[in-house]
């Protein structure tokens, strides 16, 4: 059912919202859907198996891996990391503006070091085939000028990189934390609209405040794609085919339990994976009981609870 129109919306990397778990959930409301995985720093890719959990999908062709460092050799050897995992899709983090993140001198910090970018791109070239795209805002604190993304653009379109994804506002640096930076400064499209404008052969997407997947005609002609945040985790339906039916919204969240069920045969259950349903029938009857029921689940790490509680509260009735 991916038409042009969803094909030109993707899910933007969430720490805490976009892992493993959320990634396969996407796969069974719409396995086409572009999704990027939260925040990876590049040491943890090599030091921990935090790949590993992405075992779960059968599919990752959908599945960008956003990593994050400013070391060239370690971005390089993670990146091949990622690489041998069977992704084919990385994303460069150079927009998060978390206190931590810029004491390591990555994220956010790199829209103004893009020469420190393009060296980690090109020795990520050198180990792998994997597609580079690169995520950042239109500027940093108050600052207006455009030079500084257009110089970011120019400096990491010599590595060869042709796709850009722009949260159109400025990361505020030290005197906002990680959430006020991402609804205190104001959207401005008209920056991000302007730089696909400057660099016409680039695929340039925009990120920011969008809330539904219905827009294409409006911004088809302006702009490469849309990339859609926190109404994504919010309402994850806005992903799925236009005419999708409650019973089979019930159905997929079964297909998804089921398939828990299997990975966490022989390995600890993470709770994680059942917190992304919370909110999943939203609108439907009983949502509030569901809610209830999913919290009873992640406080007794309870899989099978929630699969019987649909076979009795949903499966056969009018819902
Ligand atoms: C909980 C949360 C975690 C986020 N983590 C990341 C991240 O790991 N990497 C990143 O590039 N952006 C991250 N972001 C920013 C989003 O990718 C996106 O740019 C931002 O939410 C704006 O889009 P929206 O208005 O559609 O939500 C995060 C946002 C939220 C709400």
């Amino acid at each position: 059912m991916l038409n042009n129109s969803k094909r030109y919306y993707s899910i933007a990397p969430m720490m805490g919202k976009t892992d493993s778990f959320f990634c396969f959930l996407m796969n069974n409301i719409n396995s086409k859907t572009s999704i990027y995985t939260e925040m990876m720093h590049s040491e943890s890719i090599l030091r921990t198996k935090i790949l590993d959990n992405y075992n779960l999908l059968n599919d990752l062709s959908n599945i960008t891996v956003q990593i994050a460092g400013n070391n060239p050799t370690s971005m390089a050897k993670a990146a091949k990391k990622i690489s041998t995992h069977g992704f084919s899709k990385i994303n460069i983090n150079c927009g998060c503006p978390s206190k931590n993140v810029l004491a390591g001198e990555f994220g956010l910090s790199l829209l103004t070091k893009p020469i420190i970018v393009r060296k980690c791109i090109e020795a990520i070239k050198c180990e792998t085939n994997l597609d580079i795209s690169v995520k950042t805002r239109i500027g940093i604190d108050n600052n207006e000028d455009d030079s500084i993304l257009d110089d970011f653009v120019n400096e990491i379109s010599l590595a060869d990189v042709n796709k850009y994804i722009i949260h159109a506002r400025n990361g505020i640096i030290g005197k906002l934390n990680t959430k006020k930076n991402l609804s205190i400064p104001p959207l401005k499209y008209e920056r991000v609209f302007k730089l696909k404008k400057n660099f016409l052969n680039k695929e340039i997407i925009i990120n920011g405040g969008f809330l539904n997947t219905l827009e294409f005609t409006k911004y088809k002609n302006i702009i490469d794609g849309i990339m859609i945040g926190r109404e994504a985790y919010r309402n994850p339906w806005i992903f799925a085919k236009k005419s999708i039916t409650n019973k089979e919204k019930i159905n997929i969240v079964i297909k998804y339990l089921n398939g828990l069920k299997v990975f966490f045969k022989n390995k600890p259950f993470n709770k994680k994976s059942i917190s992304h349903i919370h909110n999943i029938y939203n609108n439907i009857n009983g949502a509030k009981s569901w809610r209830k029921a999913v919290n009873y689940a992640v406080h007794n790490n309870d899989l099978h609870f929630l699969l019987n509680y649909i076979n009795y509260n949903y499966l056969g009735k009018n819902v």
